[in-house]
């Protein structure tokens, strides 16, 4: 066969800017919102990047995120093995059945009892960065700890395991098998022992409620938990770290909104929001395939063929967010946005997710008011291959 003239485009496809989604992208959602690629395995996919067929797409019921599945869109390599059992890649009607166990426990109201420990937490490495040598690295100093330390917060990790837990959970998402693999296993090990204690001495925490709630139960086993509370830690892990380092980044490259948050850190919650918005770090979209004949604004899509719902070019509709590619901290339906998906899988740390923003972000700019970047935008390493966007330090100085 020879190579066609039309062969579909690449995905992922390449940015030309740090901060914006790739050009090819946003001239799709211009041009032929719902077209073929061609993925990494010479597979080819449905790319869809509307606001509103995205939406559609993910509440659709003949949608499955099962991996196995043939046809299933795996836009890297590296993705199949960390996904055995896991709730992301459940469907209906096992999904519902964790789902309805696991929302409860994740409600604003919940998370929202964290916020002082987050808050103490985010105090104590600021102290500790200020104590320090500058430049730092924003990463190392902040980004990486606070979801480790939030998320054994939220599990019932205690406070003193907690630096070594998130620095596992990092491990776990390195590139180097060598790295990723024994982390894995040691957070696999680490969380079961934490499953058994619990079950025999509950305290307030969500491993105590899950174990007492269901393992106690029967309705799932100790090993269930310890799957589901891994990609808790995991699953919240790079996304917020990420989010916190080009977050601030991004405030660095657009001076006039960074003046108005300094000067009103009420605006902070709403522009978490907008940089959510605005970066999508879930970079390579949700990955779905059609389990019955689908359509989307007059396209069919077959059962069996893969669907990507790209979340990057759907944030930047101009049909639902006007000047899409303007930041705007105070853009009026930026929450709207699909960073955190949508529909049944749509983010269960979504609560807990905005509260580590809101806190870093607030406590940053309050107490380290002059924060700047100690090097050009130019030398700074981006992760464009990696599954989340972010980077790989953030050398800052004050
Ligand atoms: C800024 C930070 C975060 C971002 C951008 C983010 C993004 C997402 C996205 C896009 C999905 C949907 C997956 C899909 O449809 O295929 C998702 C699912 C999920 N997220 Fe987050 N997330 C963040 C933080 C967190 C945190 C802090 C936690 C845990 C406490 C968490 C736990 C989960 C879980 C368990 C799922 C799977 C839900 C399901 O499939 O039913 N995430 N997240």
């Amino acid at each position: 066969l020879s190579v066609s003239a039309t062969e579909a485009p690449h995905y992922p496809m390449a940015r030309q800017s740090p901060l914006e989604p790739p050009p090819a992208i946003l001239r799709l959602l211009d041009e032929q919102p719902t077209s073929r690629v061609t993925l990494y395995s010479g597979q080819e996919a449905w790319l869809v990047t509307r606001y509103q067929d995205v939406r559609t797409l993910l509440t659709d019921p003949n949608v499955s995120a099962d991996v196995r599945r043939p046809g299933y869109p795996a836009v890297s390599a590296a993705l199949a093995h960390f996904t055995e059992g896991l709730l992301n890649h459940m469907d209906s009607p096992e999904h519902d059945r964790y789902r309805r166990m696991l929302v409860p426990k994740f409600m604003v109201k919940r998370m929202e009892q964290l916020r002082p420990e987050i808050q103490q937490t985010v105090d104590g490495l600021v102290d500790d960065m200020l104590a320090g040598p500058r430049p730092a690295d924003l990463a190392a100093a902040l980004a990486l700890p606070v979801p480790g330390q939030a998320a054994g917060a939220l599990l019932g990790v205690p406070a003193e395991d907690r630096a070594r837990f998130g620095k596992r959970a990092e491990d776990c998402l390195s590139g180097s098998m060598e790295i990723a693999q024994p982390a894995s296993l040691e957070l696999h090990r680490y969380l079961e022992g934490l499953v058994a204690a619990r079950q025999a001495e509950p305290r307030d925490d969500l491993i105590s409620h899950l174990a007492v709630e269901f393992v106690g139960t029967g309705a799932i086993t100790a090993e269930d938990l310890v799957t589901q509370a891994r990609l808790m830690l995991v699953a919240g892990f790079d996304t917020t770290a990420n989010m916190i380092t080009l977050g601030l980044i991004t405030l660095l490259q657009h001076p006039d909104q960074l003046a108005l948050l300094r000067d009103d850190l009420s605006l902070v919650p709403g522009a978490v929001e907008e940089l959510l918005r605005y970066l999508t770090v879930t970079h390579r979209g949700r990955h779905r395939v059609a389990t019955a004949d689908i359509e989307l604004s007059g396209q069919l899509i077959r059962a069996g063929e893969g669907v990507i719902a790209a979340q990057d070019a759907a944030n930047r509709d101009p049909a639902m967010f006007e000047h899409p590619n303007e930041l705007d901290i105070r853009r009026a339906n930026a929450r709207h946005h699909l960073a955190f998906g949508f529909g049944p899988h749509q983010c269960l740390g979504a609560a807990l997710a905005r509260i580590e923003l809101q806190v870093a972000f607030e406590t940053l700019l309050r107490r380290v008011p002059t924060i700047r970047l100690a090097l050009p935008l130019e030398e700074i390493r981006f992760k464009h291959d990696a599954a989340v966007y972010g980077v790989y330090e953030l050398p800052v100085t004050w």
